[in-house]
């Protein structure tokens, strides 16, 4: 197969295998860490609402989910936005330093950062936001209808500014890999996997679809958050929108 042999891919994962013999003479860079929150220092805050105390069965939420690309007209409410981040990457607990979440992180260093650019939630103006987790609120980085550009950015996946919100997820690479270096990458994927499940089961509870994206142009996603594309770029995005 030595098609996927040239893939980068396959060539990471070789790569960055751990094994007996390899373990403690790995070589690795040195890679200088970084703060565990990102903050948007002076901007204009949003406080979210309590998030709802959901009482579901998981089983059914799992058999019922499927990915939703078609959206009723109805907003999402600022309660249904703040249980959804608060399930994915919200803080339940502070310990030894750590911020642990309602999601496992390799290492509890929680790389992942989290933006939004709402189209239809009822109480809060179109425009692209950051979630700060410590304080559960949102951080307005920039108002306006930025569905032509986000469209354009998901490769003309139209209905991805057709929901009531997109929720973004970058990676900052050197909280993760400091720690982890080469290997680190894998772990900050499964983190945003872990985070995305735990969004798309919860926002499923309230009857709200959505779609995960992974088909989109990196640096135009960048550009329209204000992320360098180097230290921190875009890993995935989830579409939210009441179901129909
Ligand atoms: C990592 C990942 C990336 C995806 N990217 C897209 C995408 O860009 N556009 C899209 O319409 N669906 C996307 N999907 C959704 C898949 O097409 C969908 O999960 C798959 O067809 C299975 O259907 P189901 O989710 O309804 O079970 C993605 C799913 C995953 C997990």
């Amino acid at each position: 197969m030595p098609g996927l042999k040239n893939s980068l891919g396959w060539q990471y994962i070789q790569k960055t295998k751990f094994s007996r013999h390899n373990i403690y003479s790995l070589k690795r860079p040195m890679i200088a860490p970084c703060g565990v929150f990102k903050i948007y220092q002076n901007s204009e805050m949003i406080s979210l609402p309590e998030p709802i105390k959901l009482n579901v069965e998981l089983c059914s939420l799992i058999n019922n989910r499927r990915s939703h690309r078609e959206f009723n007209k109805q907003a999402i409410n600022l309660e249904e936005l703040s249980t959804i981040l608060w399930a994915g990457y919200g803080i339940r607990e502070k310990k030894m330093g750590f911020y642990f979440r309602n999601v496992p992180s390799a290492g509890a260093l929680y790389p992942i950062e989290i933006y939004l650019i709402s189209f239809n939630i009822d109480t809060i103006e179109r425009g692209i936001y950051h979630y700060f987790p410590r304080d559960h609120v949102l951080e307005l980085i920039k108002r306006g209808d930025f569905s032509k550009e986000l469209t354009q950015a998901s490769l003309g996946q139209g209905f991805v500014s057709k929901g009531g919100v997109i929720i973004i997820m970058s990676a900052v690479f050197r909280r993760n890999m400091a720690k982890y270096s080469h290997r680190g990458l894998r772990y900050i994927l499964l983190d945003a996997g872990h985070i995305a499940q735990n969004m798309i089961l919860v926002g499923e509870s309230m009857s709200i679809g959505s779609c995960p994206i992974g088909a989109f142009f990196d640096d135009e996603v960048n550009q329209l958050l204000g992320l360098d594309g180097e230290e921190e770029s875009v890993v995935y995005m989830l579409v939210f929108g009441k179901k129909v």
